[in-house]
């Protein structure tokens, strides 16, 4: 985030230099929730609403933990108990909420670029939890967080993406993330689960998990999207399995320094194994312990004082 930033819509807005920041910044912010208090009045005054149009766990309760942590306040919105139910339009929903004195949006939502319509209708910072099959940055943001925290430096390393990726929005974000700061990526999946434009995608793209799983010094795993498809694109779940799950003895190709990930919620027993899950190496509660804190950097960047005070800020604190 160099210059005046105001939303966060795309990893693709994000140059490296940027991204180091905010991974720096990071882990100030992890160094705040390991205190007694987990607690800095920095965004002490501002407000934030939750708009997620579509299910979440561990994006939503990270925000709300990481605007509490910065003490902010925040304003509760459920699609399923809001007027949203009687037809009321986004953009009449929007409106209404920033009536009311809002300072960011967080929104999630299952039509591609919703987050950037919003941009154009409000003056409050907005950040992109989630839409559709397009973009989903702070994951990709944490993930790299959660990767450079075990790996160092990410130039040269070896990325395998393996599964859904045509309905994934975080294969979408994860590859420009973890190209812009030089990581090779590599997709792994079956023809029917890439998309139509993996031409023009900076990857590799191999169908054989088996040809490219002993070079790996990550293996991120994607959940099987099956709400997003209306189709079926694998003869069956078992199948799919057998063909580009983690299994017990894939997992035991990987070298012993390679990263599991997965962005959850996990399908035990379909892109992974369930032993595979609970391994060490597998860093899943981590991805999401380290979700808060980089939810904290963002926040913080978008509606606080930027980059400057942090530090005099945190240590005030
Ligand atoms: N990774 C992720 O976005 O999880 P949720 O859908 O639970 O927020």
């Amino acid at each position: 985030m160099t210059g005046p930033v105001r939303h966060l819509l795309s990893i693709a807005d994000l140059d490296r230099d940027s991204i180091e920041q905010i991974l720096d910044l990071t882990e100030s912010f992890a160094e705040v929730g390991e205190r007694n208090i987990p607690k800095v009045p920095a965004l002490r005054g501002k407000t934030i609403a939750w708009l997620f149009y579509e299910d979440s766990t561990r994006t939503r309760l990270s925000f709300e933990t990481a605007a509490k942590r910065l003490s902010a306040d925040t304003m509760n919105f459920s699609v399923s108990t809001s007027s949203v139910k009687k037809g009321e339009s986004l953009r009449d929903t929007v409106s209404t909420i920033e009536a009311m004195g809002v300072d960011g949006v967080v929104v999630r939502h299952s039509a591609a670029g919703a987050p950037n319509r919003i941009a154009e209708w409000v003056d409050a910072a907005v950040v992109n939890a989630g839409d559709g099959w397009n973009q989903h940055p702070t994951q990709s943001l944490l993930d790299l967080y959660t990767a450079r925290s075990h790996l160092g430096d990410l130039d040269g390393r070896h990325m395998l993406i393996v599964g859904d990726i045509k309905h994934s929005r975080v294969a979408r974000s994860n590859v420009s993330a973890f190209t812009e700061m030089g990581a090779d990526v590599t997709l792994v999946a079956p023809r029917t689960l890439l998309p139509a434009d993996i031409d023009h995608w900076p990857v590799e793209v191999t169908h054989d998990l088996d040809s490219v799983i002993e070079s790996a010094d990550i293996c991120y795993l994607l959940r099987m999207q099956l709400e997003r498809q209306e189709l079926a694109y694998v003869p069956t779940l078992r199948e799919f399995h057998t063909e580009w799950g983690l299994d017990p003895r894939r997992a035991d190709l990987l070298p012993e320094h390679a990263l599991i990930m997965h962005p959850g919620p996990m399908n035990r027993g379909v892109e992974i194994d369930g032993s595979v899950a609970d391994r060490p190496n597998a860093l899943m509660t981590q991805q999401v312990a380290n979700g808060v804190a980089v939810r904290m950097a963002v926040l913080y960047l978008l509606l606080g004082s930027g980059l400057d005070l942090v530090d005099e800020r945190l240590a005030a604190a």
